[in-house]
């Protein structure tokens, strides 16, 4: 009989993706993975549960919309966090290299494996190759876990807005970050950001 005692339990597998339309079962997975984030006080402005209906819906939107792309994040092939880019609109030229990233969220269950980290890093891999210089998010001051991965990261808190968000009728403040993704304008955001040429 072998000795299975120096057996040690598997570690799940950690892994990120950018996706343009779900698997079988995926689906399913993010809308439960959204509802324990908003059960748990992160579901990105969801406060209340959402029917299942609807979280479907809003899914199945956001896929469809050519201006968000989304990342998710799985364990062991389970769909458990996202992020999403948001790009501007076309007639905002003057903010058109810069990128939203919003929906950020890795379920409960499934914090701890290093997820979030690798969604944002993948987000701004493809936000730069895009050819997107500076990233926004901004988040609301209970998100505390959130801020110190985002500052972790590299992102510059630059603005406070005082009346951000309204949860179970309390004003909740909001932290508005960016991150230069750009090296080449990386260096001159200390003084003020101005797009360097090469010449
Ligand atoms: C914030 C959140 C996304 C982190 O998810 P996660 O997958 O557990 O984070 P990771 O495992 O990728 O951790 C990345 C880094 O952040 C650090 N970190 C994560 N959670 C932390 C915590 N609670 N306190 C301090 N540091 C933390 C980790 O130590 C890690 O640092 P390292 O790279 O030096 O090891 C998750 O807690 C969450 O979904 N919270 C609720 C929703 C939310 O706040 N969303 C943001 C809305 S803007």
């Amino acid at each position: 009989m072998s000795d299975q005692s120096n057996l040690k339990p598997l570690e799940p597998t950690p892994n990120v993706e950018h996706i343009k339309e779900f698997k079988a079962g995926d689906l399913n997975d993010l809308c439960d993975a959204t509802d324990e984030a908003i059960e748990g006080g992160g579901g990105f402005g969801w406060v209340k549960l959402p029917s299942r209906e609807k979280l479907e819906r809003y899914w199945n939107g956001v896929l469809a919309m050519p201006a968000r792309e989304l990342f998710v994040a799985r364990l062991d092939g389970v769909i458990c966090g996202t992020c999403q880019l948001l790009k501007p609109p076309a007639n905002n030229e003057a903010q058109s290299f810069s990128i939203q990233l919003t929906t950020n969220f890795v379920a409960p269950w499934a914090r701890g494996h290093g997820l979030a980290k690798m969604l944002i890093q993948e987000a701004e891999k493809f936000a730069l190759s895009e050819g997107f210089s500076v990233i926004n998010l901004d988040v609301r001051e209970t998100l505390r876990e959130a801020m110190a991965l985002y500052e972790h990261l590299g992102y510059r808190r630059i603005g406070e807005h005082p009346a951000y968000a309204l949860v179970d009728n309390k004003v909740l403040k909001g932290y508005y970050y960016c991150k230069v993704i750009d090296p080449k304008i990386e260096k001159n955001t200390s003084k003020e950001i101005s797009l360097a040429t090469d010449s």
